[in-house]
């Protein structure tokens, strides 16, 4: 199964490939997750991503492109993937074509997760994310067990600097002007299904299985 989330953010594209990759047994790949490790790790990457993320802009396309490519060629993704957070600009949709049409693969869908801007910054105010594995949550859609310790590993939970209001506002603008025509790229290619993210988090879920025919 190979599978291209789409989606503003916070309209919880990340919440429903980490439950697709589980169903499908497929790696999740976000280049979102990438970036932040680099930044903890403090990588050269993680340095100059952090730039453009601390203001709610894309990180430059050649950091993304290759990164991602090399990616989706490694041994487990023989049986798919993933993409959450890439494509996120017509050129990254354009190199990742031109990867696959190389290598003989195909990309079977591009799932748009609909949420209208008021209920994103309801949402990224309300998320918080573990320090340590990375897990996220929302204090009242998902909330954790243990107000502010993660379910999974114990760890604390923080408030993403870019999921600050004003930088959320940026992200949205910046999500309007080059993500959103990603919409029309996969329309072209009849790969697109849109899915209305507004539901709770189970329900979309329910939702997108329908659609690639998982149970
Ligand atoms: P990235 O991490 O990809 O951020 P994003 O696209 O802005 O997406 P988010 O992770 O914020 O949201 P999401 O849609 O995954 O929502 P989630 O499931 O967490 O990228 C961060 C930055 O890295 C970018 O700004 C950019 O700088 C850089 N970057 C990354 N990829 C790049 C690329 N390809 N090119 C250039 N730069 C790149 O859900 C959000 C919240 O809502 C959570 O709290 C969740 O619990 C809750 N929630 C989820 N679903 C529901 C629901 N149905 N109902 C109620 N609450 C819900
Ligand atoms: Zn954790």
């Amino acid at each position: 199964m190979k599978i291209i989330m789409l989606g503003a953010p916070g309209a919880g594209k990340g919440t429903q490939a980490k439950k697709i990759a589980e169903v499908c047994n497929v790696p999740h790949i976000s280049t979102g997750d990438i970036f932040r490790a680099n930044i903890k790790n403090g990588t050269e990457l993680g340095a100059k991503a952090k730039e453009y993320m601390d203001k709610g802009l894309l990180v430059p396309d050649e950091l993304v492109c290759d990164l991602v490519v090399d990616r989706i060629q490694q041994s487990d993704c023989e049986q798919g993937y993933i993409l959450d957070g890439f494509p996120r600009t017509i050129p990254q949709a354009q190199a990742l074509t031109n990867a696959l049409n190389a290598i003989g693969q195909k990309m079977e869908y591009a799932i748009n997760i609909e949420v209208p801007d008021e209920n994103i910054i309801r949402r990224m105010s309300g998320r918080r994310a573990c320090v340590g594995c990375g897990a996220t949550y929302h204090v009242v859609y998902n909330p954790t067990k243990v107000e502010g310790v993660c379910d999974v590993c114990g760890e604390a939970l923080i408030l993403r600097d870019d999921d600050k209001p004003e930088t959320v506002k940026n992200r949205l603008n910046v999500y309007h002007e080059q993500t959103q025509p990603l919409i029309d790229y996969y329309k072209n290619e009849g790969i697109l299904v849109e899915v209305d993210g507004t539901k709770n988090m189970d329900e979309v879920f329910a939702d997108i299985c329908k659609v690639i025919g998982v149970h």
